[in-house]
């Protein structure tokens, strides 16, 4: 039997239900059908790696229609992945009535998103996320896209799915890395606004796994938080806040990726260090004088996550990469800094000795 909790983004005539429990194939194949009886085309976008490892719980969902599948990792972000995508579903016939589901973790869901967003000028997709990282972030607020060679995320739109399902029974295959970086865009969500989840993360006497209890709990708060940030800001257009605090830690991060090369950390290893950037730079402005970074490490250190770099960068080509970021505005780098963990704020203007301090903090020379 599936016990599940239901969340709405609320977006008006966008507003779409996040459905979160264990053991929801029943209702994402009722999902299916009530399309196909409407008389609507349904296909498919699947990772390649969960096709491979997850075949019986997703067999039955892709028994009854055509999928793609595309392979695991940051390079099917493709405008070639964004072309085999369309032909796809050209090849299929897919109407404006037609329906695409993803089932994959961040790649395959921004894939997916732009691919049904610009396919038809728009068809409805509906988000199955299978990696921690995508349920709690990537899979809900409508953000899709490919990438350039000059960046992540250079070309894509505001594309809201119409469903998302979290069914947490998909991540009994998540290797145990992929699911402490899922982790670091959980402990994020305390950091930037919500204290009493980062001191739930802090004293849980056991570190959340796939199967534990609170793991259904801890997902439907990190959505809950997201939804209400999405509804109030869609398009991140709220320089004063809004939608770009769920960036806190991230123009560190994205930096991190990109100068060591794609591959070397995984997305959410490198939000674990860009977490301590932005802890230490907001101390370095005077900010979360009462609390300890002593806590915020170990608690990283808890699901093996990184909090320093694995080999030195250069400080110079991190910051290069913080100036090509889609992050800069007008002109200048932006950081989000906290107040305290818990509370965060936009800040434009940072001093760069200060960011210099802070990547020399964590290994960079
Ligand atoms: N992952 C950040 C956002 O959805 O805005």
């Amino acid at each position: 039997m599936s016990e599940h909790q239901q969340l709405e983004v609320e977006l008006g005539d966008r507003s779409y239900p996040i459905t979160i429990g264990r053991n929801l194939r029943m209702s994402l194949c009722e999902s299916r059908d009530r399309f196909i009886t409407e008389g609507r085309k349904v296909v498919a976008l699947v990772d390649q790696g969960l096709a491979e490892t997850n075949t019986s719980q997703i067999n039955e969902f892709l028994s009854e229609i055509p999928y793609l599948e595309i392979p695991s990792g940051e390079r099917s972000k493709s405008v070639e992945w964004l072309s085999n995508g369309w032909d796809f579903l050209a090849s299929h016939k897919i109407d404006r009535t037609g329906v695409l589901f993803v089932l994959g973790g961040g790649v395959s869901g921004d894939l997916a998103g732009f691919l049904a967003a610009s396919y038809l000028r728009g068809i409805e997709f509906v988000q199955v996320p299978t990696t921690l990282l995508a349920m709690v972030d990537s899979s809900v607020g409508g953000k899709t896209g490919i990438n350039l060679s000059a960046g992540k995320n250079l070309v894509g739109a505001f594309h809201q799915p119409s469903k998302v399902f979290i069914d947490l029974d998909l991540l009994a295959t998540l290797p145990g890395r992929e699911f402490s970086a899922g982790m670091a865009e959980v402990i994020k969500y305390g950091m930037l606004g919500n204290i009493l989840l980062y001191k739930k993360l802090s004293e849980l006497p056991e570190n959340l796994s796939y199967q534990n209890q609170e793991l259904s709990s801890i997902i439907y708060h990190c959505c809950l938080d997201k939804a209400s940030i999405v509804r109030d800001d869609e398009r991140e257009s709220d320089s004063t806040g809004g939608r770009a605090l769920l960036n806190l830690g991230h123009t560190f991060a994205h930096a991190i990726e990109a100068v060591a090369g794609y591959g070397q950390y995984l997305h959410g290893e490198a939000v674990a260090i860009g977490l301590v950037c932005a802890f230490r730079l907001s101390q370095k402005l005077g900010f979360c004088g009462n609390d300890s970074e002593s806590q915020l490490l170990t608690l990283l250190k808890e699901y093996n996550l990184p909090t320093d770099l694995k080999n030195p960068l250069p400080v110079e080509d991190l910051l290069d990469s913080m100036r090509s970021d889609k992050k800069v505005h007008k002109g200048c780098l932006r950081f989000i800094i906290m107040k305290e963990i818990g509370r965060s704020f936009i800040e434009e203007s940072v001093d760069l000795k200060y960011i210099k301090e802070v990547l020399k903090s964590i290994g960079a020379r």
